[in-house]
Protein backbone atom coordinates (compact mmCIF):
# COMPACT_ATOMS: atom_id res chain seq x y z
CA UNK A 1 0.00 0.00 0.00
CA UNK A 2 1.45 3.33 -1.05
CA UNK A 3 -0.81 5.41 0.97
CA UNK A 4 -2.53 6.00 4.04
CA UNK A 5 -5.90 4.28 3.84
CA UNK A 6 -7.20 6.83 7.22
CA UNK A 7 -9.76 9.07 5.55
CA UNK A 8 -9.22 13.05 6.53
CA UNK A 9 -11.92 14.08 8.98
CA UNK A 10 -15.06 16.24 7.81
CA UNK A 11 -14.38 19.69 8.98
CA UNK A 12 -17.51 21.56 8.54
CA UNK A 13 -17.43 23.71 11.58
CA UNK A 14 -14.18 24.70 10.93
CA UNK A 15 -15.13 28.54 9.35
CA UNK A 16 -17.17 28.98 12.83
CA UNK A 17 -14.37 27.43 14.92
CA UNK A 18 -11.91 30.28 13.25
CA UNK A 19 -14.51 33.29 13.50
CA UNK A 20 -14.53 32.11 17.16
CA UNK A 21 -10.65 32.02 16.96
CA UNK A 22 -10.03 35.22 16.02
CA UNK A 23 -12.46 37.13 17.85
CA UNK A 24 -10.90 35.29 21.08
CA UNK A 25 -7.79 36.38 20.26
CA UNK A 26 -8.02 39.66 19.64
CA UNK A 27 -9.81 40.20 22.40
CA UNK A 28 -6.63 42.32 24.61
CA UNK A 29 -5.50 43.67 21.33
CA UNK A 30 -6.23 47.05 20.04
CA UNK A 31 -6.40 45.09 16.34
CA UNK A 32 -10.06 44.90 15.00
CA UNK A 33 -11.17 41.18 14.59
CA UNK A 34 -11.10 40.15 10.89
CA UNK A 35 -13.56 37.26 9.68
CA UNK A 36 -11.97 35.50 7.33
CA UNK A 37 -12.15 32.23 6.50
CA UNK A 38 -8.48 31.40 6.39
CA UNK A 39 -5.01 32.66 5.07
CA UNK A 40 -4.79 31.00 1.23
CA UNK A 41 -8.61 32.98 0.89
CA UNK A 42 -7.39 36.45 1.39
CA UNK A 43 -4.31 36.23 -0.59
CA UNK A 44 -3.03 36.81 -4.31
CA UNK A 45 -0.51 34.23 -4.59
CA UNK A 46 -0.08 30.89 -2.42
CA UNK A 47 0.51 30.37 0.94
CA UNK A 48 2.06 27.31 2.29
CA UNK A 49 3.34 25.29 5.09
CA UNK A 50 6.04 22.74 5.49
CA UNK A 51 4.98 20.09 7.72
CA UNK A 52 5.97 16.22 8.22
CA UNK A 53 3.27 14.28 6.94
CA UNK A 54 2.98 11.55 9.57
CA UNK A 55 1.86 14.58 12.04
CA UNK A 56 -0.55 16.00 9.90
CA UNK A 57 -2.56 12.72 9.14
CA UNK A 58 -2.45 11.71 12.53
CA UNK A 59 -3.64 14.76 14.05
CA UNK A 60 -7.19 16.00 13.09
CA UNK A 61 -6.96 19.44 14.79
CA UNK A 62 -4.00 20.00 13.21
CA UNK A 63 -5.35 19.15 9.33
CA UNK A 64 -8.24 21.23 9.71
CA UNK A 65 -5.98 24.20 10.30
CA UNK A 66 -3.79 23.05 7.81
CA UNK A 67 -6.69 22.58 5.32
CA UNK A 68 -8.55 25.84 6.06
CA UNK A 69 -5.28 28.17 5.74
CA UNK A 70 -2.67 26.81 3.41
CA UNK A 71 -2.69 26.16 -0.13
CA UNK A 72 0.67 24.65 -0.90
CA UNK A 73 2.57 21.91 1.16
CA UNK A 74 6.40 21.18 1.75
CA UNK A 75 7.97 18.65 3.49
CA UNK A 76 9.85 19.63 6.56
CA UNK A 77 12.03 16.33 5.81
CA UNK A 78 10.08 13.70 3.92
CA UNK A 79 11.56 14.44 0.39
CA UNK A 80 15.43 14.55 1.67
CA UNK A 81 17.54 12.24 -0.28
CA UNK A 82 18.14 10.75 3.58
CA UNK A 83 14.18 9.63 3.54
CA UNK A 84 13.80 9.00 -0.22
CA UNK A 85 17.12 6.42 -0.51
CA UNK A 86 18.26 6.07 2.43
CA UNK A 87 19.97 2.81 1.24
CA UNK A 88 21.55 2.26 -1.86
CA UNK A 89 19.04 1.05 -4.36
CA UNK A 90 16.37 1.38 -1.75
CA UNK A 91 13.99 3.75 -2.57
CA UNK A 92 10.79 4.93 -0.62
CA UNK A 93 8.50 6.90 -2.32
CA UNK A 94 5.45 6.48 0.26
CA UNK A 95 5.66 9.50 2.37
CA UNK A 96 6.77 11.60 -0.75
CA UNK A 97 3.58 9.60 -2.56
CA UNK A 98 1.40 10.47 0.73
CA UNK A 99 1.72 14.12 0.31
CA UNK A 100 1.41 14.37 -3.02
CA UNK A 101 -2.62 12.17 -2.25
CA UNK A 102 -3.07 14.36 0.47
CA UNK A 103 -2.49 18.03 -1.70
CA UNK A 104 -4.22 16.05 -4.48
CA UNK A 105 -7.42 15.74 -2.45
CA UNK A 106 -7.52 18.81 -0.53
CA UNK A 107 -6.47 21.24 -3.64
CA UNK A 108 -3.00 22.06 -2.75
CA UNK A 109 0.36 22.44 -4.72
CA UNK A 110 3.22 20.49 -4.02
CA UNK A 111 6.62 22.27 -3.54
CA UNK A 112 10.00 19.73 -3.58
CA UNK A 113 12.31 19.99 -0.57
CA UNK A 114 14.83 19.02 -1.70
CA UNK A 115 17.14 17.67 -3.95
CA UNK A 116 20.29 18.52 -2.92
CA UNK A 117 21.29 19.67 0.55
CA UNK A 118 24.65 18.09 2.45
CA UNK A 119 22.86 17.84 5.53
CA UNK A 120 20.73 15.20 4.14
CA UNK A 121 22.73 13.36 2.56
CA UNK A 122 22.60 9.52 3.23
CA UNK A 123 25.61 8.63 5.13
CA UNK A 124 26.05 5.49 2.41
CA UNK A 125 26.23 8.11 -0.46
CA UNK A 126 29.34 9.87 1.55
CA UNK A 127 31.02 6.81 2.18
CA UNK A 128 30.75 5.99 -1.50
CA UNK A 129 31.21 9.19 -3.00
CA UNK A 130 34.46 10.22 -1.39
CA UNK A 131 36.30 7.27 -2.67
CA UNK A 132 34.83 8.18 -6.45
CA UNK A 133 34.00 11.34 -7.85
CA UNK A 134 32.99 9.82 -11.30
CA UNK A 135 30.60 7.64 -9.50
CA UNK A 136 29.11 10.70 -7.34
CA UNK A 137 28.57 12.38 -10.63
CA UNK A 138 26.40 9.67 -12.22
CA UNK A 139 24.70 9.26 -9.15
CA UNK A 140 23.62 12.68 -8.86
CA UNK A 141 22.31 12.67 -12.72
CA UNK A 142 20.79 9.61 -12.01
CA UNK A 143 18.55 10.55 -8.39
CA UNK A 144 17.32 13.79 -9.79
CA UNK A 145 16.32 12.16 -12.98
CA UNK A 146 14.18 9.39 -11.14
CA UNK A 147 12.93 11.89 -8.78
CA UNK A 148 11.84 14.63 -10.43
CA UNK A 149 10.51 12.43 -13.79
CA UNK A 150 8.54 10.53 -11.23
CA UNK A 151 6.82 13.86 -9.85
CA UNK A 152 6.83 14.98 -13.50
CA UNK A 153 3.83 17.90 -13.52
CA UNK A 154 2.44 16.89 -9.64
CA UNK A 155 5.16 18.91 -7.70
CA UNK A 156 5.20 22.55 -9.19
CA UNK A 157 8.36 23.58 -8.45
CA UNK A 158 11.89 22.64 -6.13
CA UNK A 159 14.63 23.34 -3.67
CA UNK A 160 16.97 21.98 -6.51
CA UNK A 161 20.03 22.78 -4.16
CA UNK A 162 19.93 24.26 -0.68
CA UNK A 163 22.36 26.37 1.11
CA UNK A 164 25.51 25.80 -0.61
CA UNK A 165 26.62 28.75 0.70
CA UNK A 166 28.70 29.13 3.89
CA UNK A 167 25.99 30.39 6.93
CA UNK A 168 27.72 34.02 6.54
CA UNK A 169 29.62 36.02 4.14
CA UNK A 170 30.11 35.14 0.29
CA UNK A 171 31.82 31.63 -0.23
CA UNK A 172 30.69 28.26 -1.17
CA UNK A 173 29.73 25.95 1.68
CA UNK A 174 32.84 23.38 1.67
CA UNK A 175 30.11 20.19 1.41
CA UNK A 176 30.70 16.93 0.35
CA UNK A 177 29.49 17.94 -2.71
CA UNK A 178 31.49 21.06 -3.18
CA UNK A 179 34.67 19.15 -2.12
CA UNK A 180 34.01 16.18 -4.89
CA UNK A 181 32.82 17.27 -7.68
CA UNK A 182 33.60 21.32 -7.35
CA UNK A 183 30.77 24.41 -7.49
CA UNK A 184 29.96 22.98 -10.96
CA UNK A 185 27.29 20.00 -9.16
CA UNK A 186 25.17 23.48 -8.43
CA UNK A 187 24.56 24.26 -11.82
CA UNK A 188 24.60 20.01 -12.93
CA UNK A 189 21.61 20.04 -10.46
CA UNK A 190 19.67 22.13 -12.12
CA UNK A 191 20.37 20.98 -15.47
CA UNK A 192 19.03 17.58 -14.40
CA UNK A 193 15.85 18.77 -12.65
CA UNK A 194 15.43 20.86 -15.93
CA UNK A 195 15.53 18.09 -18.27
CA UNK A 196 13.45 15.48 -15.64
CA UNK A 197 10.58 18.09 -15.72
CA UNK A 198 11.05 21.05 -18.12
CA UNK A 199 7.85 22.99 -16.66
CA UNK A 200 8.92 22.94 -12.87
CA UNK A 201 10.12 25.88 -11.42
CA UNK A 202 13.80 25.68 -10.23
CA UNK A 203 15.14 27.73 -6.63
CA UNK A 204 17.98 27.70 -5.53
CA UNK A 205 17.41 27.97 -1.83
CA UNK A 206 19.09 29.44 1.23
CA UNK A 207 19.17 30.88 4.56
CA UNK A 208 19.95 34.57 6.35
CA UNK A 209 20.24 36.22 2.65
CA UNK A 210 17.70 38.51 3.61
CA UNK A 211 20.17 39.99 5.87
CA UNK A 212 23.68 39.64 5.14
CA UNK A 213 24.21 41.51 2.09
CA UNK A 214 27.74 39.78 1.16
CA UNK A 215 26.12 36.46 1.43
CA UNK A 216 22.93 37.58 -1.16
CA UNK A 217 25.34 39.15 -3.51
CA UNK A 218 27.26 35.73 -3.73
CA UNK A 219 24.15 33.99 -4.55
CA UNK A 220 22.64 36.85 -7.09
CA UNK A 221 26.56 36.71 -8.92
CA UNK A 222 25.77 32.71 -9.24
CA UNK A 223 22.59 33.50 -10.64
CA UNK A 224 24.21 36.11 -12.82
CA UNK A 225 26.58 33.53 -14.06
CA UNK A 226 23.65 30.72 -14.33
CA UNK A 227 22.09 33.27 -16.80
CA UNK A 228 24.82 33.86 -18.83
CA UNK A 229 25.39 30.03 -19.31
CA UNK A 230 21.96 29.24 -19.84
CA UNK A 231 21.62 27.73 -16.48
CA UNK A 232 17.73 26.85 -16.11
CA UNK A 233 17.23 28.52 -12.94
CA UNK A 234 13.53 30.01 -11.96
CA UNK A 235 13.45 31.18 -8.51
CA UNK A 236 15.70 32.46 -5.39
CA UNK A 237 14.00 30.89 -1.81
CA UNK A 238 14.58 33.39 1.44
CA UNK A 239 14.23 31.02 3.31
CA UNK A 240 13.63 33.45 6.18
CA UNK A 241 13.96 32.23 9.05
CA UNK A 242 14.22 35.65 11.03
CA UNK A 243 14.79 37.07 14.02
CA UNK A 244 12.62 40.49 15.36
CA UNK A 245 15.93 42.59 15.60
CA UNK A 246 16.50 41.90 11.82
CA UNK A 247 15.54 45.62 10.57
CA UNK A 248 13.08 45.59 8.00
CA UNK A 249 14.96 48.03 6.05
CA UNK A 250 17.73 45.47 5.34
CA UNK A 251 14.76 42.67 4.02
CA UNK A 252 13.09 44.93 2.09
CA UNK A 253 16.40 46.04 0.40
CA UNK A 254 17.27 42.28 -0.09
CA UNK A 255 13.70 41.35 -1.51
CA UNK A 256 14.47 44.43 -4.07
CA UNK A 257 17.78 42.93 -5.31
CA UNK A 258 16.42 39.68 -5.85
CA UNK A 259 13.70 40.55 -7.45
CA UNK A 260 15.33 42.37 -10.04
CA UNK A 261 17.01 39.34 -11.66
CA UNK A 262 13.37 39.21 -12.76
CA UNK A 263 13.22 35.15 -11.02
CA UNK A 264 10.32 33.68 -9.13
CA UNK A 265 10.73 34.89 -5.19
CA UNK A 266 9.77 32.05 -2.28
CA UNK A 267 9.55 33.42 1.03
CA UNK A 268 10.23 29.59 1.61
CA UNK A 269 10.43 28.68 5.22
CA UNK A 270 8.96 31.71 7.11
CA UNK A 271 9.29 31.81 11.09
CA UNK A 272 10.61 34.79 13.24
CA UNK A 273 12.08 34.86 16.50
CA UNK A 274 12.65 36.19 19.60
CA UNK A 275 15.82 34.64 21.15
CA UNK A 276 19.28 34.18 19.00
CA UNK A 277 21.16 31.43 18.22
CA UNK A 278 24.71 31.20 16.14
CA UNK A 279 23.09 29.03 13.52
CA UNK A 280 24.30 25.57 14.51
CA UNK A 281 22.70 22.52 16.70
CA UNK A 282 22.14 23.54 19.99
CA UNK A 283 23.63 26.96 19.34
CA UNK A 284 20.41 29.09 21.03
CA UNK A 285 21.26 32.00 23.33
CA UNK A 286 17.62 32.29 25.98
CA UNK A 287 17.07 35.84 25.87
CA UNK A 288 13.39 35.84 26.70
CA UNK A 289 11.69 33.41 28.98
CA UNK A 290 8.38 34.66 28.70
CA UNK A 291 6.06 35.70 25.66
CA UNK A 292 4.64 39.35 26.83
CA UNK A 293 1.49 40.58 25.37
CA UNK A 294 3.80 43.52 24.37
CA UNK A 295 5.45 40.63 22.48
CA UNK A 296 2.98 39.23 21.12
CA UNK A 297 1.34 42.60 19.10
CA UNK A 298 5.67 43.43 17.92
CA UNK A 299 5.35 39.92 16.61
CA UNK A 300 2.44 40.47 14.78
CA UNK A 301 3.37 43.42 13.48
CA UNK A 302 7.07 42.02 12.05
CA UNK A 303 4.73 39.52 10.34
CA UNK A 304 2.61 42.27 9.02
CA UNK A 305 5.36 44.19 7.61
CA UNK A 306 6.73 40.96 6.37
CA UNK A 307 3.73 39.90 4.33
CA UNK A 308 3.45 43.82 3.26
CA UNK A 309 6.93 44.18 2.07
CA UNK A 310 6.96 40.83 -0.21
CA UNK A 311 3.48 42.07 -1.69
CA UNK A 312 5.13 45.94 -2.38
CA UNK A 313 8.81 45.07 -3.22
CA UNK A 314 8.42 41.70 -5.69
CA UNK A 315 6.77 42.07 -9.15
CA UNK A 316 3.37 40.20 -8.76
CA UNK A 317 4.25 38.16 -11.99
CA UNK A 318 7.43 37.05 -9.58
CA UNK A 319 5.16 36.24 -6.41
CA UNK A 320 5.86 32.40 -6.22
CA UNK A 321 4.49 32.34 -2.46
CA UNK A 322 5.18 32.54 1.20
CA UNK A 323 5.64 29.31 3.15
CA UNK A 324 5.52 29.17 7.02
CA UNK A 325 8.18 26.52 8.23
CA UNK A 326 5.84 24.55 10.29
CA UNK A 327 2.78 26.77 11.80
CA UNK A 328 2.48 26.07 15.58
CA UNK A 329 4.66 27.12 18.39
CA UNK A 330 4.03 23.32 19.49
CA UNK A 331 5.70 21.90 16.26
CA UNK A 332 8.53 24.41 15.19
CA UNK A 333 12.04 22.78 15.08
CA UNK A 334 13.71 26.12 16.24
CA UNK A 335 13.14 25.15 19.89
CA UNK A 336 14.59 21.20 19.42
CA UNK A 337 17.36 22.28 17.06
CA UNK A 338 18.59 25.64 18.97
CA UNK A 339 17.60 23.93 22.64
CA UNK A 340 15.90 27.35 22.99
CA UNK A 341 12.16 28.01 24.21
CA UNK A 342 11.05 30.61 21.57
CA UNK A 343 8.10 31.08 20.06
CA UNK A 344 8.38 31.72 16.25
CA UNK A 345 4.82 30.96 14.41
CA UNK A 346 1.61 31.89 14.09
CA UNK A 347 -0.21 29.54 15.98
CA UNK A 348 0.54 28.79 19.61
CA UNK A 349 1.29 25.48 21.51
CA UNK A 350 -2.62 24.75 21.41
CA UNK A 351 -3.09 25.23 18.06
CA UNK A 352 -5.05 28.63 19.14
CA UNK A 353 -4.23 31.55 16.41
CA UNK A 354 -1.68 33.93 18.12
CA UNK A 355 -1.56 37.77 17.01
CA UNK A 356 1.27 36.96 14.68
CA UNK A 357 -1.91 35.03 12.80
CA UNK A 358 -3.83 38.03 12.61
CA UNK A 359 -0.55 40.11 11.69
CA UNK A 360 -0.61 37.74 8.52
CA UNK A 361 -4.00 38.48 7.41
CA UNK A 362 -4.13 42.32 7.66
CA UNK A 363 -0.48 41.94 5.42
CA UNK A 364 -2.54 39.83 3.09
CA UNK A 365 -5.27 42.11 3.03
CA UNK A 366 -4.33 45.73 3.48
CA UNK A 367 -5.12 47.54 0.12
CA UNK A 368 -1.97 48.44 -1.23
CA UNK A 369 -1.55 51.04 -4.43
O1 LIG B 1 11.64 10.50 11.16
C1 LIG B 1 12.55 10.26 12.23
C2 LIG B 1 11.90 9.42 13.29
O2 LIG B 1 11.62 8.14 12.73
C3 LIG B 1 12.86 9.28 14.48
O3 LIG B 1 12.20 8.61 15.51
C4 LIG B 1 13.26 10.65 14.99
C5 LIG B 1 14.28 10.56 16.12
O4 LIG B 1 15.11 11.70 16.15
O5 LIG B 1 13.84 11.37 13.92
C6 LIG B 1 12.95 11.58 12.84
O6 LIG B 1 13.59 12.34 11.86
C7 LIG B 1 13.82 13.67 12.17
C8 LIG B 1 13.09 14.54 11.13
O7 LIG B 1 13.41 15.89 11.33
C9 LIG B 1 11.58 14.37 11.17
O8 LIG B 1 11.04 14.94 12.29
C10 LIG B 1 15.30 13.93 12.12
O9 LIG B 1 15.95 13.28 13.19
C11 LIG B 1 15.59 15.41 12.20
O10 LIG B 1 16.99 15.62 11.94
C12 LIG B 1 14.79 16.14 11.15
O11 LIG B 1 15.08 17.52 11.28
C13 LIG B 1 14.69 18.33 10.19
C14 LIG B 1 15.95 19.02 9.65
O12 LIG B 1 15.58 19.97 8.64
C15 LIG B 1 16.92 18.03 9.02
O13 LIG B 1 16.33 17.36 7.94
C16 LIG B 1 13.70 19.36 10.71
O14 LIG B 1 12.49 18.70 11.06
C17 LIG B 1 13.41 20.38 9.62
O15 LIG B 1 12.60 21.40 10.14
C18 LIG B 1 14.73 20.98 9.11
O16 LIG B 1 14.44 21.83 8.06
C19 LIG B 1 15.49 22.65 7.57
C20 LIG B 1 15.32 22.80 6.08
O17 LIG B 1 15.28 21.55 5.46
C21 LIG B 1 16.42 23.68 5.48
N1 LIG B 1 16.49 24.95 6.14
C22 LIG B 1 16.60 24.90 7.59
C23 LIG B 1 15.45 24.07 8.18
C24 LIG B 1 15.50 24.03 9.67
O18 LIG B 1 16.67 23.38 10.12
Amino acid sequence: MIYKTQSYPQIKIIHVILIVFFFTACKNSSQKPIVETGLKNASEFPIGTAINIDKLINDEALMALQISNFNSITATSDMKMNKILPVENEFYWQMADTILYYAKKHNQRVFGHNLIWHSSTPKWVEEKGANDSIWLAGFMKDYIHKYVSRYKGKVAGWDVVNEAFESSGGAYRKTFWYNNLGKEYIANAFRYAHEADPDAVLFYNDFNIERDTTKLNAVLKMVEEFKMNDVPIHGIGFQMHIRMDIPDEIIAYSLKKAAETGLQIHLSEVDIIFNTHNDERLGGIQKYDELTEAMKIAQAEKYKNLVLMYRRIVPKRQQFGITFWDFTDRDTWINGFFNLNDWPTIYDNNLKPKLAYFGVLEGLKVEIE
